[in-house]
């Protein structure tokens, strides 16, 4: 079976976790590459024809259906899971069509829109669809191809995208926005001329995508800065590359040690990338020490409430919301976590009052009452990283909670229940034949 059908099989047999609560979390942990970096440096790839190599791979579904999107492009996808390595074979002439059945189930499909027409001229990408959290345009993404001279159209639920040859031009982002950062980028490094990208993303995976395309031969200046600056070659080259660590996965857990009360280290991390997050964690009256490779989090009483404001990079990743909400509905006292990069990231606030939370949102607001703990029940995973959140709120519960939905889970944290096992806590997955609904 391919993986994507291995993929489509664990859909078609649901899976939840039940999870005991009660586990203090103690032990070592190591962090593979970054999901939202992996996706883009594979789609980064068809910009060179030949075989590109990318390291630290995450186990992830999210990276099976992009390999499947390479294949119907005309490449050849490899992957070695001991190696945790993909190595893409970009031929000299790419399809250029991304179809609704894997664009629908993965929104970074979207990525492969500005390589796809750097390099061929026309890109039909089908509109994606992704995670349930708020509406996600591509306005941004359409402005910035028309400035660089595409004609975009909007066709039988595709966009089609044209351009014989883009030409550089200065492109202002209303927001900084990752996906549209990451699009122009790769479409600019082919481009005639310079293109300046400001009010650009500063995230650390823009950082690993302007490095790996630098690599590539791209010229690029001011990676990690607001204003990025890109003088367009002729032709790029294939290389191998290995992915930045991922700073969501390893927020993840340094929240999980704290709402714990646990001690946890986590190898392959960078606490640079998470410096906001995890001086909310001291905040809170963890200990942080960053380590060789990492850092570890040890955390000997109930946290005190901590005031959390989603930003763009260096900002307190949105991403990390639900755990800040959950690690908050467990803490002593009350605290204000306000959302500014998603309209509707509240959403699975139901779920954590179902766990017994005490959250109240207004808009963008969210105040969290603190309570000693939460108290267990059937929840709902609706994206990635809200089941992340669950799960760990499971871990803070009496009794046995139990998730369902946790494909969503699985597509952005791989092994995530057995490397929950191996710092102490009770979870089990287990089939789910309960009547899925939507
Ligand atoms: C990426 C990450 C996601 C993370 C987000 C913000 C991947 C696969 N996903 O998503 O995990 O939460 O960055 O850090 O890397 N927007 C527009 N018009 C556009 C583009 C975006 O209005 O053309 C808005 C979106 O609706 C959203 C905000 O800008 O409200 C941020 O979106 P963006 O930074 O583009 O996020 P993604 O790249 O989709």
């Amino acid at each position: 079976m391919s993986p994507v059908e291995t993929a489509n099989a664990a859909l078609a047999h649901p899976q939840r976790f039940r999870v005991s609560g009660g586990a203090r979390l103690v032990g070592e942990v190591r962090v593979t590459g970054a999901k939202n970096s992996v996706l883009k440096l594979m789609a980064a790839a068809l910009l060179a024809p030949g075989t590109t190599s990318i390291g630290e791979v995450p186990e992830i579904l999210d990276v099976a259906i992009m390999s499947e999107l390479l294949r119907r492009l005309g490449c050849d996808v490899e992957r070695d899971a001991a190696a945790s390595t993909v190595t893409i074979n970009v031929p000299e002439q790419l399809h250029h069509r991304a179809d609704y059945d894997l664009v629908r189930r993965m929104r970074a499909s979207i990525a492969v829109l500005g390589p796809l027409l750097a390099r061929t001229g026309e890109a039909d990408v089908a509109l994606p669809g992704g995670d349930a959290i708020g509406s996600r345009p591509l306005d941004f993404h359409v402005a910035g191809l028309l400035k660089l001279g595409a004609t975009v159209e909007n066709e039988h639920g595709f966009i089609v995208a044209k351009a014989k040859q883009l030409t550089g031009a200065t492109i202002w982002l209303d927001f900084p926005s990752v996906g549209a950062t990451e699009n122009l980028l790769m479409a600019s490094v082919l481009a005639d001329g310079r293109t300046e990208i400001d009010n650009a993303a500063r995230e650390p995976e823009i950082v690993d995508l302007c490095t790996m395309l630098t690599l590539m031969g791209a010229e690029i200046e001011g990676a990690g800065s607001s204003t990025l600056v890109v003088h367009g070659v002729d032709r790029l080259q294939p290389v191998n590359h290995v992915t930045v660590s991922d700073r969501i996965v390893a927020g993840t857990w340094a929240m999980a040690a704290t709402m714990t009360q646990g001690d946890v280290t986590v190898h392959n991390a960078n606490a640079g990338h998470l410096e906001i997050a995890l001086d909310k964690l001291v905040t809170a009256g963890a200990t942080v020490d960053r380590t060789a490779d990492g850092f570890r989090v040890i955390m000997d009483r109930r946290p005190t409430a901590v005031d959390a404001v989603t930003l763009p990079f260096p900002g307190f990743p949105t991403d990390l919301l639900p755990m800040a909400l959950a690690l908050n509905a467990v803490a002593s006292g009350t605290a204000m976590v306000t959302e500014n990069v998603y309209e509707s990231r509240f959403s699975f606030v139901n779920e954590l009052s179902r766990l017994g939370a005490d959250i109240r949102t207004d808009g963008h607001h969210a105040i969290v009452r603190g309570r000693p703990q939460l108290s267990s029940a059937p929840v709902t995973t609706p994206d990635i990283r809200a089941g992340a959140g669950l799960v760990i709120a499971g871990l803070v519960a009496d009794g046995e909670t139990v998730v369902t939905k946790i494909h969503h889970i699985d597509r952005g944290y791989p092994a995530f229940d057995e490397q929950l096992r191996t710092l102490g806590a009770d979870i089990v997955r287990e089939d789910d034949d309960q009547p899925q609904f939507d």
